[in-house]
């Protein structure tokens, strides 16, 4: 289904971290069932490049904008432009984050936590705070923090990646309870992927020695369907949250983990 007629037909979403990866395909899946997305990321030229092929396919329906979501005062221009251009908010996905430092716990530094704090959870505070009073006045509207299967369970050498995804999970639940008691009509919920087939599996082809199959068989031992996902997998799940589909679902947790943590 494509255009007006979508699932999200109307609504207008922001996707951080888009550039690539899990982002990118959120924005497809969302522009392609008809809702505007405003894609934001570092990587200014790829969010760009982004909306240019959206637009190709869906004129109008794509933005880009630089975007770093530990800057708060980042935030707050974004989310400006983005209302601007889209003529409202009602579909935040907090999707950037960073889980590039593998450290056991002696050799673990304040550098890498603080890294992964402020991309990772403090981001989420930040989108979440500076999106609200849009969310409410285009409510319906619906908050999706992309979290990991790494917040619900732990790995050696994932402490702050496990810890900030683990506060994802939580805060998910805080902002789906208090927008719950205002009456606000706004929706919380996170979404916790395993591996999926992006360029944040890149390290784990480099430990295969550039071997892309040999790292994705390596990672798909531990779940019960034996492979890794794709972007789309997630997607569809962002895509049911994004929708009124949805509309009695909130502080609610999505493990899209191939049975993982069903063991
Ligand atoms: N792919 C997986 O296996 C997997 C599994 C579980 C959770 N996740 C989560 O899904 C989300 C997306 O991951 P992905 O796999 O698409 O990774 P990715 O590395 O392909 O994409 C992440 C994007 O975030 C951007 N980014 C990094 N720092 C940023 C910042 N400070 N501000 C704005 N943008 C920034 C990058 O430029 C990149 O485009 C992340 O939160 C990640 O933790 C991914």
């Amino acid at each position: 289904m494509t255009g007006k007629a979508g699932r999200v037909a109307g609504k207008q979403a922001l996707i951080t971290g888009a550039a690539g990866g899990l982002g990118e395909a959120m924005a497809w899946m969302l522009a392609r069932e008809g809702a505007k997305v405003a894609v934001t990321d570092v990587n200014l030229a790829g969010v760009q490049a982004l909306a240019d092929a959206i637009n190709a396919e869906l004129p109008g329906s794509a933005f880009a904008f630089r975007h770093d979501v530990a800057r708060e005062d980042q935030w707050v221009s974004v989310i400006d432009g983005a209302v601007q251009a889209m003529g409202g908010l009602s579909i935040l996905v907090n999707n950037a984050g960073v889980g590039d430092v593998l450290a056991f716990v002696e050799q673990d530094t304040v550098a890498c936590w603080q890294r992964q704090f402020e991309i990772n959870l403090l981001s989420i505070m930040l989108g979440c705070k500076h999106a609200m009073p849009h969310l409410r006045a285009s409510a319906p509207a619906s908050i999706i923090n992309i979290s990991s299967i790494a917040g619900l369970a732990a790995a050696p050498g994932m402490g702050a990646y496990n810890a900030t995804k683990a506060g994802v999970w939580m805060y998910s639940k805080t902002v789906a309870l208090e927008a719950a008691k205002m009456d606000w009509n706004v929706r919380c919920n996170s979404v916790h992927p395993v591996f999926i087939k992006t360029p944040i599996l890149d390290p784990f082809i480099a430990m295969a020695g550039g071997d892309e199959a040999k790292a994705h068989e390596r990672l798909s031992r531990g779940i019960p369907l034996k492979r890794i996902g794709e972007p789309d997998d997630v997607a569809y799940c962002v895509l049911y949250l994004a929708s009124d589909e949805s509309k009695f679902v909130t502080g609610a947790e999505f493990k899209i983990d191939g049975g993982m943590t069903a063991q």
